[in-house]
């Protein structure tokens, strides 16, 4: 299938858009900027909407989640939109018992560690996806040239998540299964990436212009388990959108050594956390991919002329790259001054 005739990459409002000419290793008019968590509890106006209101339920809500989608469009001028949504929404929708735990993050009511709870998992169905067509419509009809990016978690972050049924650092669940029980990890994986791909689908479908996926633990892993048990299943939820031809993008944190392997998934973009300078990654990468990233989230709360030296910094080493688009190196952290983001929004925009 393809996309639409109206849909944004079609009817040209976004196709020759300065990230998507980034991504696709062109040269655009100026370096596009979006910050990965740009919408949220930065933002005064976000906590006001969000009052009352639970983080998935607002997910969950179209009008809602347009509108948090929106807001720091408007306000840093950013060159791209990002969905308001979680990685775990496809769980709930398939009637898994799921929330967001303020200040913890994602929580099941029961997590997922044997066969038989694998084998069980219920089918993420079409028409439960139906609020999310719903809201990204609602947003690109506002959006006009700019870009809405869709995204979805990578299988291994999400199933680290099932297995643990929380947050947790090492990710010793998850680890082990791959290993003590293959089979049964790869159900799960299956699983999580035809959940996550189903999600994605629906989002490009409905207007996202670009896609991301998430694997923001793949860091945990090393590199042979990462291609042997958790590169198959990323592969996977990408098949889900290949063929609707937009510019893909696969971001983890702690990724220094599996670069490659998540380029080899098959995307146009890697997105860099703070830890490597894109130069070196550039270096590791070759020039069969643009980069995005990757400002450290922790200059945000330094001095101007420490921050804009570090921005200028990263915009001189993205220039090794096919092409670049600037973004934090992780998310922005929630007690961010949203007036240094459009900052540096505009310098960005200046160089
Ligand atoms: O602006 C955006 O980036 C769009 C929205 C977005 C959210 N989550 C909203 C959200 C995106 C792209 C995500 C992806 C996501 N969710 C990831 C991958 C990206 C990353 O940060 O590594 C992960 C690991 C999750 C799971 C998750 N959801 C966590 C760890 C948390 C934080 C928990 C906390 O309270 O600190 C969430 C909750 C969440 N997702 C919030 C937002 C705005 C905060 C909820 C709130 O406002 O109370």
């Amino acid at each position: 299938m393809t996309l639409p005739a109206h849909h944004p990459m079609v009817d040209g409002r976004t196709s020759n858009s300065d990230l998507i000419t980034a991504l696709r290793g062109g040269t655009p008019r100026r370096t596009p900027v979006w910050f990965m968590r740009q919408a949220g509890r930065s933002l005064p106006e976000y906590r006001e909407l969000r009052e009352g209101t639970t983080m998935l339920d607002s997910c969950l809500n179209p009008a809602m989640a347009s509108e948090i989608t929106l807001q720091p469009v408007r306000r840093h001028k950013v060159d791209a939109a990002i969905f308001f949504s979680d990685i775990v929404i496809p769980l709930r929708l398939a009637g898994i018992g799921v929330d967001i735990v303020p200040g913890v993050g994602p929580v099941l009511s029961e997590p997922v560690r044997t066969a038989e709870q694998v084998a069980a998992l219920p089918e993420l169905t079409d028409e439960s996806l139906e609020p999310i067509r719903e809201a990204v419509a609602l947003t690109v009809a506002e959006l006009g040239s700019t870009p809405l990016i869709g995204f979805a978690g990578a299988p291994y972050t999400v199933a680290a998540y099932m297995v643990e049924g929380k947050p947790s650092r090492d990710h010793l669940g998850p680890r082990t299964m791959m290993h003590a029980e293959p089979e049964v990890w790869k159900a799960l994986m299956d699983w999580a990436a035809d959940a996550s791909g189903k999600f994605l689908r629906a989002q490009v479908e409905a207007g996202a212009s670009a896609a991301q996926l998430f694997d923001s633990w793949a860091g945990s892993l090393p590199l042979a388990d990462y291609q042997q048990h958790v590169a198959p299943a990323s592969v996977r939820t990408l098949d889900h959108v290949r063929d609707l031809g937009v510019p893909l993008v696969h971001f983890g944190t702690g990724t220094g050594e599996l670069l490659t392997a998540m380029r080899d998934v098959g995307v146009d973009a890697v997105g860099i956390d703070y830890r490597i300078p894109l130069d070196v990654a550039a270096q590791r990468l070759g020039d069969t991919v643009s980069l995005q990233g990757n400002i450290d989230p922790a200059l945000l709360f330094a001095p101007w002329p420490v921050l804009e030296a570090h921005v200028r910094e990263v915009a001189r080493r993205g220039e090794a790259a096919r092409g670049h688009v600037m973004n934090l190196g992780h998310g922005v952290p929630p007690n961010t001054d949203p007036e240094v983001l459009s900052k540096v929004v505009e310098l960005i925009h200046s160089l």
